[in-house]
């Protein structure tokens, strides 16, 4: 066979384990992992490691965030980054606007992220009302037409449902055949806390992370479980910060429940501390759940080396620093509360977790690929086309230079925002090369390619077929 493109000189990680070999491409699908291939085409990446397009099943991109408040990337800006930073699909969330029911949101997004992606994209819903039209008819619709995951929140006010409600929710996911992500933190506890910092004059960025503690999330976390095995579906908890949230995981595991987890590398790399940043500098920290401590990062590596975590997503959510309709909201000087939650991350998640776990020898290059790309097709339905170097993938590949050493800096990242948490961290191990179905959309740190991205419609997850 003649393929359109190979790829020699690189470690392979593949499905099968990590070699050097040789991949062939043919029609934007990997055709063959061998040896002197026959290619139109050669990329020379000798000393690199090739490894699967990174999936981020964790991104916000123009999410509305409320009156006035804007998020700083759209789906060009959002997905730019995210091949600049080795990923070749991303997942967002469906927020219906105020008035819009689910379907109309899921069509109007479709129709923002249309023509304009440099990854594929796949959505997630985020489900904010139980009425008998979303559960009834909307919901199912959905999930049968390949939305077949869903995110509820415990906490944010206008976001947050009750028990109940959760139960309502998980009832449709088992009905028809979809994941539920719960975001676990204890929004009466949230409010009564951050009342109480209010009025002793505690408003500065640093109280976002005093008044959501451990318990906060912990407690969240055993009562999402707990409302998975009453109504008897799996579950993924995201973004978990915590010691004490990973063992409540670990629990119900060692029950026999299936529970899946997701962390992100806001809490292997900055702490609470972030938050107290001179002056009004701490809100480029302010995401939920906070940063904690080093002695977390510990907790959560070691979860991340046994395998507790499943996922290692950026929850990206972007908005700008100098700017009222971001970080500098009405009221954000005045309160933490006013402060929109969420920091910026799609590009900087591989690199960071290449530096932090593969190159300082804490994850092997495989179990990257697991955390990075393959486990999140397997959940959220897009494996095998999605997440794996092997013969009938897409041909979703970044090249890797291992021994890369350079500092994170904003002006070389390619998000919408206007800083990066990270700038000035070190990392080693850089993507030099993004290929998206065969085509190159990133090379040297530049996105090259024309919005060649296309939604991809998903199964039910793995877990669930
Ligand atoms: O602070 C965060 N994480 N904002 C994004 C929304 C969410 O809860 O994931
Ligand atoms: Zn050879
Ligand atoms: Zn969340
Ligand atoms: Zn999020």
């Amino acid at each position: 066979m003649t393929h359109d493109l190979v790829i020699k000189g690189a470690r392979v990680v593949s499905a099968s384990g990590t070699t050097q070999c040789e991949i062939g491409i043919k029609d934007g699908v990997i055709a063959t992992l061998g040896h002197d291939l026959a290619s139109a085409e050669v990329i020379d990446a000798t000393g690199l490691i090739a490894l699967p397009g990174g999936i981020d099943s964790h991104v916000h991109i123009s999410q509305p965030s409320g009156p006035g408040i804007e998020m700083a990337d759209d789906f060009t800006t959002g997905t730019r980054a995210a091949a600049c930073g080795g990923n070749t699909t991303v997942l967002p969330f469906c927020l219906p606007e105020e008035g819009q029911t689910l379907r109309e949101a899921v069509a109007a997004y479709r129709a923002k992220a249309e023509g304009n992606c440099l990854t594929d994209v796949a959505f997630h819903l985020i489900v904010k009302e139980t009425d008998p039209v979303t559960l009834g008819q909307d919901l199912p619709a959905l999930i049968e037409a390949g939305y077949t995951s869903f995110k509820v929140f415990m906490t944010y006010q206008g976001l947050a449902l009750s028990d109940r409600q959760i139960l309502e929710v998980m009832s449709v996911a088992k009905a028809h055949g979809a994941m539920v992500m719960v975001h676990a933190e204890n929004e009466d506890a949230i409010e009564f806390l951050r009342d109480r910092a209010e009025r002793t004059g505690e408003t500065a960025p640093y109280h976002h992370a005093t008044t959501r503690p451990v318990p906060v999330e912990r407690e969240a976390t055993h009562r999402a479980i707990s409302l998975a095995e009453i109504a008897g579906v799996p579950l993924t908890i995201v973004h978990v910060s915590n010691g004490e949230a990973t063992e409540e995981i670990m629990r119900a595991r060692q029950r026999g429940l299936t529970v899946f987890a997701e962390t992100c590398p806001q809490y292997i790399t900055l702490t609470a501390d972030d938050l107290d940043r001179d002056g009004f500098e701490g809100a480029k920290y302010v995401c939920s759940p906070p940063p904690r401590t080093r002695d977390e990062w510990a907790n959560i590596w070691r979860g991340i080396e046994t395998g507790v975590f499943d996922l290692f997503s950026s929850d990206h959510c972007p908005f700008r620093f100098v700017d009222t309709a971001g970080k500098d909201a009405p009221g954000a000087r005045q309160s933490f509360r006013n402060i929109p939650n969420g920091i910026p991350g799609v590009e900087t998640r591989l690199p960071i977790l290449f530096s932090e776990g593969v190159v300082k020898g804490r994850i092997s290059l495989d179990r990257f690929a697991a955390l990075t790309a393959t486990n999140h097709a397997r959940l959220y339905g897009l494996f095998p086309r999605k997440g794996a170097i092997m013969v009938g993938a897409d041909a979703d590949i970044a090249l890797w230079d291992p021994t890369l050493t350079k500092p994170i800096r904003q002006s070389d990242l390619h998000h919408g925002s206007d800083y990066t948490p990270w700038e000035g961290f070190t990392v080693t191990g850089w993507p030099v090369r993004t290929l998206l179905r065969g085509v190159t959309t990133m090379q040297d740190g530049a996105p090259v390619a024309a919005a060649i991205g296309q939604h991809l419609t998903r199964e039910a997850p793995d877990v669930l077929r």
